[in-house]
């Protein structure tokens, strides 16, 4: 590969350098190195993403999941587009706040009430706050990513010192780890809140497990399906699985790429919120919510969760087949469900694992494919078949480039 393939993308970093810390926000990351991937997209439609260098790319990031139905989605669009024309914000409560909560907790069987927010940390760090008005207790038991708020990096020197003996971790692959910290801190933990994909393989008897805990020390049990709602068939991990979480957070996957975030829940735990100080100047911003509002509708109507389901299978198993039959030391697998893939690679030698995947992602790049090494992907509505084939195709080609790049062999 030339390195003159992403001149323009170096060139929008480097003055990025100048005026943004760190040249990116944490999710504009490098994929593998500015001069072998790209760093700067210039436009998305349906699964498809142009860079700045006017290369295109079947996209399997999706914004980090933001995105259910696929960029620019007319329908959504347009439903924001006309509630902008009404005042997207104005200075009290709007009908659509009601009917945005009701859609919302008709979707979860034990939810009978919603907080309206922007984002998944916004939802994350209201839930916990919920949930110690409703326990009267402090401490916190943690599985996951749940955003980047000070109680989410409780050992990063720049938070406030001492969180670390608020938010407790616990492994959510061995129950047992948290039975030890409400036994350490008994009558202390507000909450649990753990993160679907953090157990793996997702069975059902592991959250139970999890939640069994935690009621039975008189904490709420949060699951947090930023990622996971209305992606996952049908329609959520909790009623996959059959598990009736005190709170769930929402965000991904719920408004196609407008902001919008929630807490919903059990009427008992929600009503601590009345009264809670949870306010900020855009929750109310009512575009967001009917781009959500239409969102919901397209997914109940159009079996989205079936589709981006039955083609994160087509692309697990393609990868696999290809990577045995090129004797390529990588497992693909959903995180926890096929509508979010994984490629992993999975050498012993940890040196030529990182030459590998990066030889991989590469190739895959320059064939028109955006994958991302170190984060799950994303199936959306906008994937076809011919989409997941085209990848595969691509991919056999990438796993053999990779291959002779590493002599794993
Ligand atoms: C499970 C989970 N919770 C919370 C968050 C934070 O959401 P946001 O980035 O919108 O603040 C994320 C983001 O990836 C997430 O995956």
């Amino acid at each position: 590969m030339t390195e003159e393939r992403y001149t323009a993308s170096r060139e929008w970093l480097a003055r990025a350098e100048r005026v943004i810390p760190g040249a990116h926000h944490l999710s504009g990351r490098v994929l593998t190195t500015p001069e072998r991937s790209p760093m700067y997209l210039e436009r998305g439609r349906g699964c498809r993403v142009t860079d700045v260098d006017g290369h295109e790319y079947i996209d399997f990031v999706m914004a980090f999941g933001a995105f259910l139905l696929g960029y620019a989605d007319p329908e959504v669009d347009a439903a924001a587009r006309a509630q902008l024309e009404h005042g997207s914000l104005l200075s009290m409560n709007r009908p659509q706040h009601v009917l945005f909560a009701e859609a919302l907790v008709e979707r979860f069987a034990g939810a009978d009430m919603a907080v309206l927010l922007k984002t998944g940390s916004e939802a994350t760090t209201a839930a916990l706050r919920i949930a110690r008005r409703a326990t009267g207790r402090r401490r916190i038991a943690r599985a996951g990513y749940h955003g980047w708020h000070d109680w989410c990096l409780p050992l990063d020197p720049s938070v406030p010192a001492g969180l670390d003996a608020q938010v407790l971790e616990f492994d959510s692959n061995a129950p047992r780890s948290l039975e030890a910290l409400f036994e350490g801190h008994p009558g202390e933990i507000a909450a649990v809140i753990l993160a679907p994909e953090m157990v793996l393989p997702p069975t059902r008897e592991v959250f139970q497990a999890i939640q069994d805990i935690a009621h039975r020390h008189g904490a709420v049990f949060i699951l947090d399906e930023v990622k996971t709602a209305f992606r996952t068939a049908p329609g959520s991990v909790q009623a996959r699985l059959g598990l009736t979480p005190d709170l769930t957070t929402v965000s991904k996957g719920l408004s196609n790429g407008w902001p919008v975030a929630a807490v919903v829940g059990r009427r008992d735990v929600m009503r601590s919120a009345a009264g809670m100080h949870l306010s900020a100047t855009y929750h109310g911003d009512t575009a967001a919510m009917a781009a959500a509002l239409a969102t919901l509708r397209i997914v109940d109507e159009r079996g989205v969760a079936d589709h981006v389901w039955a083609l994160g299978q087509q692309l697990i198993h393609g990868l696999n087949a290809i990577a045995c039959d090129l004797e390529l030391p990588a497992m693909s697998y959903g995180e926890p469900f096929p509508p979010m893939p994984f490629l992993r690679f999975e050498h012993p030698d940890a040196e030529t694992n990182d030459a590998l995947r990066t030889a991989f992602h590469e190739a895959m790049l320059e064939r028109g494919v955006l994958l991302h090494p170190r984060h799950m992907w994303f199936i959306s509505f906008a994937h076809q078949r011919s989409d997941i084939d085209t990848t595969l195709d691509h991919a056999r080609s990438a796993m053999k480039i990779a291959r002779e790049h590493c002599c794993t062999t």
